[in-house]
């Protein structure tokens, strides 16, 4: 194994260069490494001053994340940066990429910062439910001041290198090779002679007192549920009030705590899972993709609009195509809409609207998809509709053009039947709104060629999206497991729990909302046309339970938040959902007709009502292979129906809580209430008897 940090001395200038790829992150091995060679330059009597640069594409990224968690670290990182920091000779550090974590902790160790001016410099550990180990929460205070330290490590949002250099964390920005620069400067100061300037040795100057509780207040509130958050406050507060080596102490025990927490192995999880969904198993990485320079959408609607939308701020001129002008012209003025907004809230640039709305033109035909690489339906949730389409779409395109339906639960292999290029047609299914969710399912009919499916993937990257790729089947991977979800919150209420009290219980576990007040918000009468058309089509159900009471809802006019009535009632224009005895009497009485009786039931049912439904699915899922591995479900849950990311999706937390109590819980259920909805699913049965848990089907 080749060193991962070498030395080379060149006029007197010694460069200690981090070659760790892809990202240099902060192994043990490079901690030592830097260790070494700095000590070895320090020795040297030829050297008068060190630059610390890295190969590759960025300057150390971060610790080593796939090292955390293990038996505590080989070398002590502190000691480390102490080499770095006391080193008599000055110490540059040459920065360029993305320098996080622990690489700018090393960065703030050094006596002197030049960094490119492409560069972006943060702490993001929050990220991953952590906080800076390495002293970040002691040198960041001490080199830009107490509120921008906090509001950098709390945030986790990284800087550029121009708000580095405004914010005193880098001495100067390099237009050309940063190392160059960095070399010059460095040879500069050390002829200068003076003693180079340690971060440890700054004060840090006090806030006002009221400053500790407003933040704390802030904190307290975004951070809601993270270990972190507390600990982040009081190391900042330490870097103020007590010595340099306390401060790095406490740091020291906060960090420990964190990283063993289970919210921080959540995060960590999602964070690796995230990555290796974007890979296909049977794909190699380096499979060559089609060119995509235009694409078609068709449909004006919500949908079409969203996903016009994501192409074109990504930089893809657009053809949107609906049926006359009178919906294009509502598309747009939605679309139009959208982009003011995010002006009005200072997330888009007016000239970057501008741009994004002068590459959407509009036609009323699909002969304007004759210069489109890739074109997508959105068009309703019909497969005629959809099979007229494709034949069309087929007949217009150029050869060679990707035809993909956005379809949420239709079969993508019937819509490739009607076309003669079935290898180039797959689903490319957004979520609702298609331009703010980050997910994608990628979804991969029986003929899709490899090409076809690296090229979406590639895609997804370029829109900002995270892919998960998913086999043909109901729903896909994310539709076909909320089915069980929405079902049981639906049965809940029969058996006489108040719809307020579903969603209290599921946002305390973590949701952003409830499924009830979702149901609201999303409109009851979307489920109740899905589940008509359904019934058409031949696959109806016929249990009456699940749908009974958005349909007695919907008939009563009470459509959710769009009519200021659902399950809940709202004040005019109010989004607020609001106990409703109407609501409630309807449920009753359906329950009635049903013979249901009303029992007591508590909050911790409700959770494993909703949730372990989501998990005998998804090892369903698995074992069919619709997904190719168990955190891309995760991703899945976690990106596109609000899972909490401090549970690290639904396969994750069955595993936190230990596969056997899952199965023990769905057994329960199934005693209770039949087996049509819990016979635990083979797969999770056999993990529980060979005593293995879904973390070891990942890769
Ligand atoms: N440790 C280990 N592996 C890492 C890593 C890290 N800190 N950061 C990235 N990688 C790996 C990824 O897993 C990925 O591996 P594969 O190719 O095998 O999938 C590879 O590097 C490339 O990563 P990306 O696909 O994410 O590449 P990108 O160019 O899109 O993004 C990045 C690069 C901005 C550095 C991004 O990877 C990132 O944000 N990484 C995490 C940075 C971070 O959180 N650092 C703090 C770590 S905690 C810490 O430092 C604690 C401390 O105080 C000591």
């Amino acid at each position: 194994m080749s060193d991962p940090v070498n030395l080379s001395v060149e006029d007197g200038i010694a460069f200690v260069i981090i070659d760790n790829p892809p990202v240099n992150a902060l192994s043990g091995r490079v901690a030592a490494g830097l260790r070494d060679r700095v000590t070895e330059a320090a020795a040297d009597p030829a050297v008068i001053a060190i630059v610390l640069t890295a190969f590759g594409r960025t300057f150390i990224a971060g610790a080593d994340i796939t090292e955390f968690g293990g038996d505590g670290p080989t070398v002590d990182v502190h000691a480390v940066l102490a080499v770095l920091e006391d080193c008599a000779k000055p110490v540059v550090a040459a920065l360029h990429g993305t320098i996080y974590g622990g690489g700018l902790e090393v960065a703030m160790a050094c006596h002197y910062r030049i960094a490119d001016d492409a560069a972006r410099l943060g702490l993001p550990e929050v990220k991953l439910g952590l906080l800076p180990g390495a002293g970040g929460t002691q040198r960041l205070p001490r080199l830009i001041g107490v509120a921008p330290a906090l509001e950098m490590i709390s945030t986790g949002k990284p800087v550029t290198a121009q708000d580095a250099l405004n914010l005193g964390l880098v001495d100067r920005l390099s237009k050309g090779d940063v190392r160059t620069v960095a070399a010059r400067f460095a040879a500069t100061v050390a002829r200068q002679k003076s003693p180079p300037p340690r971060t440890r040795t700054r004060t840090v100057i006090p806030p006002a007192p009221s400053f500790w509780d407003e933040a704390a207040a802030r904190i307290g509130k975004s951070l809601r549920g993270l270990p972190a958050g507390p600990h982040i406050l009081a190391c900042v507060r330490a870097a103020v009030e007590r010595p340099f080596k306390e401060g790095l102490d406490l740091e020291g025990q906060a960090f420990a705590a964190c990283v063993r927490s289970r919210e921080s192995e959540a995060l960590r999880h999602l964070f690796f899972a995230e990555r290796r969904a974007a890979r296909i198993k049977d794909i190699p990485r380096d499979t060559p993709t089609r060119p995509i320079a235009r694409v078609g959408v068709i449909g004006a609607g919500t949908m079409g609009g969203g996903i016009a939308m994501c192409f074109a701020s990504a930089g893809y001129p657009v053809t949107l195509v609906d049926i006359n002008e009178a919906a294009l012209t509502r598309g747009l003025s939605t679309i139009q809409g959208n982009y003011a907004a995010s002006v009005a809230k200072g997330r888009l640039a007016a000239i970057d609207r501008d741009a994004a709305l002068s590459r959407i033109r509009t036609a009323t035909d699909y002969a304007a998809f004759t210069d489109a690489d890739l074109v997508i339906e959105a068009a309703f949730e019909d497969m005629d509709l959809k099979l007229l389409i494709f034949r069309d779409l087929d007949r217009v395109c150029r050869p060679g053009a990707i035809l993909a339906s956005n379809t949420s639960t239709l079969n993508i292999d019937q819509m490739a039947a009607a076309t003669a290029r079935p290898g180039d047609v797959l689903g490319l299914h957004f979520f609702s709104p298609a331009n703010v969710m980050r997910l994608l399912e990628v979804v991969r009919g029986a003929a899709t060629t490899p090409d076809v499916m690296a090229t979406a993937m590639d895609l997804a990257r370029r829109l900002g999206k995270v892919a998960v790729v998913s086999g043909v089947c109901d729903g896909f991977i994310g539709n076909r497991m909320v089915a069980g979800y929405g079902r049981e919150a639906n049965l809940l209420m029969l058996e006489g729990v108040e719809p307020a009290r579903i969603d209290k219980a599921l946002t305390e576990f973590g949701f952003p909302m409830g499924p009830i007040a979702m149901g609201d918000m999303v409109g009851l009468d979307i489920g109740v046309k899905a589940a008509a058309e359904a019934e058409k089509a031949g696959r109806g159900s016929d249990d009456p339970r699940p749908g009974i009471i958005a349909k007695r809802l919907v008939a009563a006019g009470r459509l959710g938040q769009k009519t200021g009535a659902g399950l809940y009632r709202y004040e005019p224009g109010g989004r607020r959902p609001l106990p409703d005895p109407a609501a409630l009497a309807i449920i009753a009485d359906a329950a009635r007709e049903l013979g249901i009786e009303p029992r007591d039931i508590d909050d911790q049912e409700i959770v494993d009502r909703c949730i372990l439904p989501l998990v005998n699915e998804a090892a369903r899922i698995l074992a069919e292979g619709i997904a190719q591995r168990p955190g891309d479900i995760d991703i899945v849950w976690v990106n596109g129906y609000g899972f909490p990311s401090l549970h690290g999706g639904p396969l994750f937390h069955a595993d936190t809580i230990g596969l056997p109590k899952v199965l023990d819980r769905i057994r329960q259920f199934q005693d209770r209430h039949g087996p049509r909805y819990w016979t635990p699913a083979p797969l999770l049965e056999t993990l529980v008897a060979e005593g293995r848990r879904f973390a070891e089907l990942e890769d």
